[in-house]
């Protein structure tokens, strides 16, 4: 028995012995390949935690007709839509009160986070970073240019990491990172879907790892809304 299990009332309305299911909001910006590595994890009972919401900042973003085709609450939230950074911000922290979220998952968000969210689900946010930070990090690195950026250094390795979010972006302490080779034939393109592949079985992972951790963490329990 291990401190990061506890009581937990079955479906069958029995009180069993069972570990923490983290409750996940993922944020995603674009093609979400990544939740839907998470969605596939949960779904083939690998990973144990559940997507309770998925929030994106546009409207068109694959990742929410992942969430949709899945049955999971769909959100479009933006400050256009809101209509200022501070409606922004309280809302997306409602959305968040509201599923009763443990764990922020950032996957290709391309926004930074309101600093009240960050406070208020500090040490609760991480985020999937296509390089080994601290290197290649930062404003400006995202998408293409950070392989751009990693081949034009003649890199030997590049890879994917997984850190807490702080208030700047790709900054935070990390959770878990794996490596890659960077071949001497590399494209940006070729480079990307090798480190892409990685951050499908990071991401999953890491979360797993969070989980594990978390609930041993004392008083993490009663967080729980
Ligand atoms: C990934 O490379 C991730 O590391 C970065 O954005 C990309 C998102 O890809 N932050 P996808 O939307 O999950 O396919």
């Amino acid at each position: 028995m291990s401190s990061s299990d506890c009581y937990m009332t079955a479906k069958d309305g029995s009180m069993g012995f069972q570990p923490m299911r983290p409750r996940l909001a993922v944020l995603a910006s674009g093609s979400g390949t990544n939740l839907q590595a998470v969605l596939d994890q949960i779904a083939a009972g690998k990973l144990a935690a559940d997507v309770a919401v998925v929030i994106s900042n546009n409207s068109d973003s694959v990742a929410l007709e992942r969430a949709r085709k899945a049955g999971i609450a769909a959100v479009h939230w933006s400050e256009k839509k809101a209509g200022s950074p501070v409606q922004f911000s309280s809302g997306l922290l409602e959305l968040l009160q509201h599923h009763r979220i443990d764990l922020v998952v950032l996957a290709g968000y391309m926004k930074l986070v309101p600093h009240e969210v960050v406070r208020a689900f500090h040490g609760r946010i991480i985020n999937i970073h296509p390089a080994l930070l601290p290197k290649y990090g930062g404003p400006g690195f995202y998408g293409m240019r950070v392989h751009e950026a990693v081949i034009a250094a003649g890199e030997k390795q590049s890879g994917a990491t997984v850190h807490f979010v702080d208030a700047e972006y790709d900054h935070g302490s990390v959770l878990m990172q794996r490596e890659v080779p960077v071949l001497p034939d590399d494209t940006p393109e070729t480079l990307r879907d090798r480190v892409l592949a990685v951050e499908h079985e990071l991401l999953p992972a890491a979360i797993a790892k969070f989980a594990k951790e978390f609930w041993k963490q004392p008083g993490n329990q009663e967080k729980r809304q």
